[in-house]
Protein backbone atom coordinates (compact mmCIF):
# COMPACT_ATOMS: atom_id res chain seq x y z
CA UNK A 1 0.00 0.00 0.00
CA UNK A 2 1.08 3.44 -0.88
CA UNK A 3 2.26 6.23 1.57
CA UNK A 4 0.90 9.65 1.95
CA UNK A 5 3.55 11.92 0.79
CA UNK A 6 3.41 14.31 3.97
CA UNK A 7 5.78 17.27 4.54
CA UNK A 8 5.35 17.07 8.45
CA UNK A 9 4.38 20.19 10.26
CA UNK A 10 4.22 19.03 13.96
CA UNK A 11 5.10 22.62 15.54
CA UNK A 12 1.60 23.29 14.28
CA UNK A 13 -1.28 24.07 17.13
CA UNK A 14 -4.17 21.56 17.26
CA UNK A 15 -7.16 22.94 15.66
CA UNK A 16 -10.81 21.75 16.87
CA UNK A 17 -12.59 20.44 14.46
CA UNK A 18 -15.24 18.01 13.88
CA UNK A 19 -16.12 15.67 10.63
CA UNK A 20 -19.64 14.87 9.95
CA UNK A 21 -20.46 12.12 7.42
CA UNK A 22 -23.45 12.77 5.40
CA UNK A 23 -26.46 10.82 5.25
CA UNK A 24 -25.54 9.61 1.30
CA UNK A 25 -23.22 6.48 0.24
CA UNK A 26 -20.39 8.90 0.58
CA UNK A 27 -18.86 12.50 1.81
CA UNK A 28 -18.43 14.14 4.95
CA UNK A 29 -18.43 17.53 6.31
CA UNK A 30 -15.51 18.96 7.85
CA UNK A 31 -16.33 21.82 10.28
CA UNK A 32 -14.24 23.92 12.22
CA UNK A 33 -10.81 23.39 10.79
CA UNK A 34 -8.98 26.69 9.06
CA UNK A 35 -6.55 25.77 5.58
CA UNK A 36 -4.77 28.98 5.97
CA UNK A 37 -3.02 27.61 8.80
CA UNK A 38 -0.99 24.84 8.72
CA UNK A 39 -1.99 21.51 9.73
CA UNK A 40 -0.05 19.44 12.52
CA UNK A 41 0.76 15.73 11.91
CA UNK A 42 -2.05 14.61 14.03
CA UNK A 43 -4.69 16.49 12.37
CA UNK A 44 -3.27 15.53 9.71
CA UNK A 45 -3.52 12.08 9.93
CA UNK A 46 -7.12 12.56 10.85
CA UNK A 47 -7.71 14.25 7.96
CA UNK A 48 -6.21 11.83 5.90
CA UNK A 49 -7.94 9.19 7.30
CA UNK A 50 -11.62 10.76 7.18
CA UNK A 51 -10.98 11.05 3.34
CA UNK A 52 -10.24 7.28 3.01
CA UNK A 53 -13.29 6.55 4.92
CA UNK A 54 -15.84 8.79 2.76
CA UNK A 55 -14.10 9.32 -0.24
CA UNK A 56 -15.36 12.91 -0.52
CA UNK A 57 -14.54 16.06 2.36
CA UNK A 58 -16.37 19.69 2.23
CA UNK A 59 -13.97 21.57 3.86
CA UNK A 60 -16.63 24.75 4.87
CA UNK A 61 -15.90 28.71 4.37
CA UNK A 62 -12.42 27.84 3.25
CA UNK A 63 -11.14 31.71 2.58
CA UNK A 64 -7.88 30.76 1.31
CA UNK A 65 -5.05 31.86 -0.78
CA UNK A 66 -3.52 30.09 -4.15
CA UNK A 67 -0.48 29.49 -2.10
CA UNK A 68 -2.38 27.93 0.77
CA UNK A 69 -4.68 25.63 -1.60
CA UNK A 70 -1.35 24.46 -3.23
CA UNK A 71 0.55 23.79 0.05
CA UNK A 72 -2.21 21.94 1.66
CA UNK A 73 -2.94 19.70 -1.58
CA UNK A 74 0.59 18.90 -1.71
CA UNK A 75 1.00 17.37 1.99
CA UNK A 76 -1.23 14.27 0.14
CA UNK A 77 1.42 14.39 -2.87
CA UNK A 78 3.08 15.57 -6.00
CA UNK A 79 0.55 17.95 -8.56
CA UNK A 80 -0.49 17.51 -11.99
CA UNK A 81 0.05 20.38 -14.14
CA UNK A 82 -3.51 20.02 -16.62
CA UNK A 83 -2.47 20.08 -20.20
CA UNK A 84 -4.51 23.03 -21.33
CA UNK A 85 -2.25 25.30 -19.90
CA UNK A 86 -4.08 28.49 -21.05
CA UNK A 87 -6.45 27.94 -18.38
CA UNK A 88 -3.95 27.79 -15.47
CA UNK A 89 -3.85 30.42 -13.06
CA UNK A 90 -0.96 32.86 -13.75
CA UNK A 91 2.01 32.64 -11.41
CA UNK A 92 0.20 29.14 -10.20
CA UNK A 93 0.64 26.72 -12.62
CA UNK A 94 -0.32 24.39 -10.13
CA UNK A 95 -4.00 25.40 -10.43
CA UNK A 96 -6.71 24.91 -12.73
CA UNK A 97 -9.54 27.10 -13.77
CA UNK A 98 -12.78 26.13 -14.04
CA UNK A 99 -15.20 28.50 -14.96
CA UNK A 100 -17.26 30.24 -17.22
CA UNK A 101 -16.72 33.98 -16.79
CA UNK A 102 -15.08 35.58 -19.93
CA UNK A 103 -13.66 38.87 -19.59
CA UNK A 104 -12.70 41.14 -22.39
CA UNK A 105 -13.74 38.32 -24.90
CA UNK A 106 -11.40 35.37 -23.30
CA UNK A 107 -12.40 32.32 -21.38
CA UNK A 108 -10.65 32.77 -17.80
CA UNK A 109 -11.00 28.66 -17.54
CA UNK A 110 -12.57 25.64 -18.59
CA UNK A 111 -16.08 26.39 -19.03
CA UNK A 112 -17.60 22.22 -19.71
CA UNK A 113 -15.38 20.43 -17.57
CA UNK A 114 -16.92 17.49 -15.95
CA UNK A 115 -20.20 17.73 -18.20
CA UNK A 116 -19.76 13.60 -18.90
CA UNK A 117 -18.89 10.99 -15.65
CA UNK A 118 -15.14 11.08 -15.26
CA UNK A 119 -12.21 9.95 -12.78
CA UNK A 120 -9.95 12.97 -12.96
CA UNK A 121 -7.31 12.47 -14.97
CA UNK A 122 -7.31 8.43 -16.20
CA UNK A 123 -6.15 9.12 -19.59
CA UNK A 124 -2.62 9.23 -17.45
CA UNK A 125 0.16 6.33 -16.77
CA UNK A 126 -0.32 7.87 -12.98
CA UNK A 127 -3.85 9.46 -12.80
CA UNK A 128 -5.13 11.38 -9.83
CA UNK A 129 -4.60 10.66 -6.35
CA UNK A 130 -7.77 13.68 -5.43
CA UNK A 131 -8.84 16.82 -6.97
CA UNK A 132 -9.31 19.55 -4.38
CA UNK A 133 -11.92 22.14 -5.75
CA UNK A 134 -12.67 25.15 -4.62
CA UNK A 135 -15.07 27.82 -5.08
CA UNK A 136 -14.53 31.40 -5.79
CA UNK A 137 -17.79 32.76 -7.43
CA UNK A 138 -20.97 30.39 -7.51
CA UNK A 139 -23.80 30.66 -9.44
CA UNK A 140 -27.41 31.77 -7.59
CA UNK A 141 -28.70 28.72 -9.38
CA UNK A 142 -27.18 25.25 -10.31
CA UNK A 143 -23.95 24.13 -10.44
CA UNK A 144 -23.81 21.39 -8.40
CA UNK A 145 -21.60 18.69 -8.51
CA UNK A 146 -22.30 14.84 -8.29
CA UNK A 147 -20.43 11.94 -7.07
CA UNK A 148 -20.42 8.26 -7.22
CA UNK A 149 -18.70 5.47 -5.29
CA UNK A 150 -17.54 2.99 -7.74
CA UNK A 151 -16.11 0.94 -4.81
CA UNK A 152 -20.18 0.40 -4.41
CA UNK A 153 -20.87 -0.11 -8.15
CA UNK A 154 -17.97 -2.90 -8.25
CA UNK A 155 -19.50 -4.33 -5.26
CA UNK A 156 -23.16 -4.71 -6.29
CA UNK A 157 -22.12 -5.67 -10.30
CA UNK A 158 -24.48 -8.18 -11.61
CA UNK A 159 -22.65 -11.33 -11.88
CA UNK A 160 -22.41 -11.10 -15.51
CA UNK A 161 -20.51 -8.10 -15.68
CA UNK A 162 -18.46 -8.85 -12.77
CA UNK A 163 -17.42 -11.97 -14.81
CA UNK A 164 -17.09 -10.50 -18.07
CA UNK A 165 -14.65 -8.12 -16.36
CA UNK A 166 -12.55 -10.28 -14.34
CA UNK A 167 -8.89 -9.16 -15.13
CA UNK A 168 -9.81 -6.94 -17.79
CA UNK A 169 -7.41 -3.91 -18.99
CA UNK A 170 -9.60 -0.58 -21.05
CA UNK A 171 -7.70 1.96 -22.73
CA UNK A 172 -8.56 5.55 -21.35
CA UNK A 173 -8.04 8.70 -23.98
CA UNK A 174 -8.30 12.52 -23.40
CA UNK A 175 -9.43 13.28 -26.65
CA UNK A 176 -11.89 10.36 -26.29
CA UNK A 177 -14.75 12.75 -26.36
CA UNK A 178 -13.13 15.96 -26.43
CA UNK A 179 -14.84 17.41 -29.70
CA UNK A 180 -18.83 16.57 -27.58
CA UNK A 181 -17.56 18.97 -24.89
CA UNK A 182 -19.13 21.71 -26.71
CA UNK A 183 -19.93 24.57 -24.44
CA UNK A 184 -22.28 27.27 -25.58
CA UNK A 185 -22.10 26.80 -28.87
CA UNK A 186 -18.13 26.81 -28.92
CA UNK A 187 -16.25 24.28 -29.55
CA UNK A 188 -12.56 23.15 -26.83
CA UNK A 189 -9.95 25.24 -27.99
CA UNK A 190 -8.02 22.90 -30.71
CA UNK A 191 -4.82 20.88 -28.81
CA UNK A 192 -1.33 21.30 -30.49
CA UNK A 193 0.69 19.05 -31.31
CA UNK A 194 2.48 19.22 -28.19
CA UNK A 195 -0.22 19.01 -26.61
CA UNK A 196 -1.42 15.54 -28.06
CA UNK A 197 1.87 13.93 -27.10
CA UNK A 198 1.50 14.50 -23.37
CA UNK A 199 -1.96 12.42 -23.51
CA UNK A 200 -1.11 9.62 -25.52
CA UNK A 201 -3.59 6.54 -24.96
CA UNK A 202 -3.22 4.70 -21.78
CA UNK A 203 -3.99 1.08 -20.72
CA UNK A 204 -5.62 0.42 -16.71
CA UNK A 205 -7.00 -2.08 -15.20
CA UNK A 206 -11.24 -2.20 -15.37
CA UNK A 207 -11.15 -2.94 -11.38
CA UNK A 208 -8.83 -1.34 -9.51
CA UNK A 209 -7.97 -1.86 -5.58
CA UNK A 210 -7.28 1.06 -3.65
CA UNK A 211 -3.70 1.20 -2.58
CA UNK A 212 -4.05 2.20 0.99
CA UNK A 213 -7.80 1.00 1.93
CA UNK A 214 -7.75 -2.25 -0.42
CA UNK A 215 -11.54 -1.88 -1.28
CA UNK A 216 -11.76 -2.82 -5.51
CA UNK A 217 -13.87 -0.54 -7.34
CA UNK A 218 -14.62 0.24 -10.96
CA UNK A 219 -12.61 2.22 -13.32
CA UNK A 220 -13.34 3.04 -16.14
CA UNK A 221 -15.91 6.06 -17.05
CA UNK A 222 -17.67 7.42 -20.08
CA UNK A 223 -15.50 10.50 -20.29
CA UNK A 224 -12.11 8.57 -20.95
CA UNK A 225 -12.71 5.00 -21.49
CA UNK A 226 -12.53 3.99 -25.28
CA UNK A 227 -12.42 0.32 -25.18
CA UNK A 228 -11.86 -3.20 -23.23
CA UNK A 229 -8.45 -4.53 -24.42
CA UNK A 230 -8.81 -8.05 -26.18
CA UNK A 231 -12.49 -8.57 -26.75
CA UNK A 232 -14.45 -7.86 -30.40
CA UNK A 233 -15.23 -4.25 -30.00
CA UNK A 234 -19.24 -4.51 -30.25
CA UNK A 235 -18.91 -6.56 -27.30
CA UNK A 236 -16.66 -4.22 -25.38
CA UNK A 237 -19.01 -1.25 -26.58
CA UNK A 238 -21.91 -3.51 -24.54
CA UNK A 239 -19.97 -3.94 -21.60
CA UNK A 240 -18.55 -0.49 -21.20
CA UNK A 241 -22.66 0.92 -21.90
CA UNK A 242 -23.46 -1.52 -18.87
CA UNK A 243 -21.29 -0.54 -16.76
CA UNK A 244 -21.81 3.57 -17.38
CA UNK A 245 -24.83 2.90 -16.38
CA UNK A 246 -24.82 0.75 -13.08
CA UNK A 247 -21.57 2.87 -11.88
CA UNK A 248 -24.29 6.14 -11.92
CA UNK A 249 -26.84 4.53 -10.49
CA UNK A 250 -28.69 6.54 -7.86
CA UNK A 251 -27.78 4.52 -4.54
CA UNK A 252 -24.49 5.35 -5.26
CA UNK A 253 -24.68 9.18 -5.45
CA UNK A 254 -23.85 12.52 -3.24
CA UNK A 255 -24.87 15.49 -4.86
CA UNK A 256 -22.77 18.56 -3.54
CA UNK A 257 -24.69 22.07 -3.42
CA UNK A 258 -22.30 24.64 -2.83
CA UNK A 259 -22.07 26.68 -0.23
CA UNK A 260 -19.82 30.11 -0.63
CA UNK A 261 -16.29 29.38 0.08
CA UNK A 262 -16.75 25.74 0.54
CA UNK A 263 -13.70 23.44 -1.21
CA UNK A 264 -14.52 19.59 -1.86
CA UNK A 265 -11.64 16.89 -1.82
CA UNK A 266 -12.48 13.63 -3.55
CA UNK A 267 -11.11 10.35 -4.00
CA UNK A 268 -10.68 10.15 -7.73
CA UNK A 269 -9.72 6.22 -6.89
CA UNK A 270 -12.34 5.50 -5.44
CA UNK A 271 -15.05 8.19 -7.22
CA UNK A 272 -16.44 9.33 -10.31
CA UNK A 273 -18.05 12.94 -10.51
CA UNK A 274 -19.95 14.65 -12.62
CA UNK A 275 -21.12 18.50 -12.98
CA UNK A 276 -24.85 19.23 -13.24
CA UNK A 277 -23.63 22.44 -15.18
CA UNK A 278 -26.13 26.03 -14.68
CA UNK A 279 -27.65 28.75 -16.90
CA UNK A 280 -25.00 30.20 -18.95
CA UNK A 281 -25.46 33.81 -17.69
CA UNK A 282 -24.57 32.55 -14.38
CA UNK A 283 -21.13 32.94 -13.34
CA UNK A 284 -18.88 30.16 -11.56
CA UNK A 285 -15.52 30.01 -10.79
CA UNK A 286 -13.57 27.34 -9.44
CA UNK A 287 -9.96 26.53 -8.72
CA UNK A 288 -9.26 22.80 -8.88
CA UNK A 289 -5.60 21.44 -7.91
CA UNK A 290 -5.17 17.72 -8.62
CA UNK A 291 -2.60 15.03 -6.70
CA UNK A 292 -0.84 12.42 -8.37
CA UNK A 293 -1.54 8.85 -7.51
CA UNK A 294 -0.21 5.49 -8.19
CA UNK A 295 -0.50 3.24 -11.06
CA UNK A 296 -3.82 1.82 -10.84
CA UNK A 297 -3.18 -2.17 -10.09
C1 LIG B 1 -14.33 18.62 -12.51
O1 LIG B 1 -14.69 17.69 -13.23
O2 LIG B 1 -13.26 18.58 -11.91
C2 LIG B 1 -15.24 19.84 -12.35
C3 LIG B 1 -16.38 19.60 -11.47
C4 LIG B 1 -17.24 20.85 -11.30
O3 LIG B 1 -16.93 21.89 -11.88
O4 LIG B 1 -18.23 20.78 -10.57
Amino acid sequence: MSAVATSLQTDAAPQRFSVRPFDAPLGAEVIGLDLSQPLNDSDFKRIHQAHLDHGLLVFRDQQITPQEQIAFSRRFGELQIHVLKQFLLAGHPEIFIISNVVEDGKPLGLADAGKFWHSDLSYKELPSLGSMLRAIELPSEGGDTLFASQQLAYETLPEHLKKAIEGRRAAHSYTARYDDEVFAGVQRPKLTPAQLAEVKSVVHPVVRTHPETGRKGLFVNENFTTHILDIPADESRQILSELFAHSARPEFIYRHTWQPHDMLFWDNRALIHLAAGCPQHLRRHMHRTTIQGDAPF
